[in-house]
């Protein structure tokens, strides 16, 4: 009798494999450990609940990463879920070592495993076992501390930082309400604006999908078209995505010919100017159609307003 064949599987791309994964939207989070010698930490966005009784997390690390070693060491690492302004550190924790810790500011948790300021939340665990992942390690966790901070969290989306807004059925309104609240409510400025960006997001996305491009891609695209050439650390200030997403995004956009490089600066090339045009006029075709039932003036003072509310909450009010 004949052996039961082995199971065919099939041989993906990792690099298109990744990309779909990227349709799962992550928060992000730093992880930590002191082994009694020296400290590490690493940006990873493969942080998950696991259990709440025995408390249980997981997250997983690149068997490849340099930083593995301490964690295998140490007997606890922190996870710290950095809130929405923390774009920053995100990027630090994920490049080169050196610029890590410096002027990060740092309590020492349990095992010694640093807490930084200013994030969401942070999770104090013990290692309580290590997985076989293929070409991650799945480190689990039993929480022993936690701080509860409650900030707005950092999200990661299609390779792109993003943050979270309440859902439109979140906040529809119910339809009576005692001493009128509902209207109080639905008059609401931070209400309104962020009802107006759902919906123009919503209703935008589909036709910007159409394009090809993903959110981050045509954003790059849209950078480079201002003509001046480019480095990857100006591209990473300048979008909100991360070093690896910015490399991958100009290699996969060098491989189509819409870009070229001198010397580490990049600009498009005559084809890739053509797909930049193309996304800048889908987005002014969409503005164009949303506010045509506007005057241009109401246009022009509706954006002064826009642009004086982020100057005005950038600062903090007192
Ligand atoms: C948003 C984001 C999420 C990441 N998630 C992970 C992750 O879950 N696991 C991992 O091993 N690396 C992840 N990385 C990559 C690491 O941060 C980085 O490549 C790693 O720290 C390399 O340095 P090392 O050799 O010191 O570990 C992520 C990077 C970014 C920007």
């Amino acid at each position: 009798m004949n052996a039961p064949c082995p199971p065919q599987f099939e041989a993906f791309d990792p690099r298109i494999l990744r990309r779909a994964l990227g349709n799962f939207a992550t928060g992000v989070t730093i992880v930590t450990a002191h082994d009694g010698v020296g400290q590490v930490g690493v940006t990873a966005n493969s942080f998950s609940s696991v259990s709440l009784d025995p408390p249980l997390i997981l997250w997983s690390i690149d068997k490849r990463s340099s930083s593995y070693a301490v964690f295998e060491r140490s007997e606890h690492f922190a996870v710290n879920v950095l809130a929405v302004d923390q774009i920053a550190l995100s990027n630090q924790f994920a490049g080169p070592h050196k610029d890590r810790f410096s002027s990060v500011p740092v309590r020492s948790g349990a095992g010694g495993c640093a807490l930084l300021e200013g994030t969401s939340a942070n999770f104090q665990c013990q290692k309580y076992q290590t997985l076989d992942g293929g070409d991650h390690w799945v480190l689990i966790g039993r929480v022993v501390a936690f701080e509860d901070n409650g900030r707005s969290p950092l999200l990661y989306h299609q390779g792109s930082y993003s943050m979270a807004l309440p859902h439109r059925e979140r906040q529809r309104l119910p339809e009576r309400s005692a001493g009128g609240s509902r209207e109080r409510l639905a008059d609401h400025t931070y209400y309104l604006m962020t009802q107006a960006v759902r919906s123009y997001q919503q209703s935008y996305q589909p036709e910007q999908i159409r394009t090809g491009w993903r959110p981050g891609e045509a954003r790059v695209l849209m950078i480079l078209d201002a003509g001046r050439p480019l480095d990857v650390s100006s591209l990473v200030q300048e979008t909100d995505m991360p070093l690896r997403e910015i490399e991958q995004t100009l290699e996969m956009l060098r491989g189509r010919e819409f870009v070229q490089s001198d010397g580490g600066y990049y600009q498009l090339t005559a084809a890739g100017a053509e797909q930049a045009r193309k996304v800048w006029t889908l987005a002014q075709h969409f503005e164009d159609k949303v506010f045509s039932r506007f005057e241009p003036a109401q246009v022009r003072a509706f954006k002064d307003i826009l642009k004086g509310v982020i100057a005005a909450t950038t600062a903090p009010i007192d």
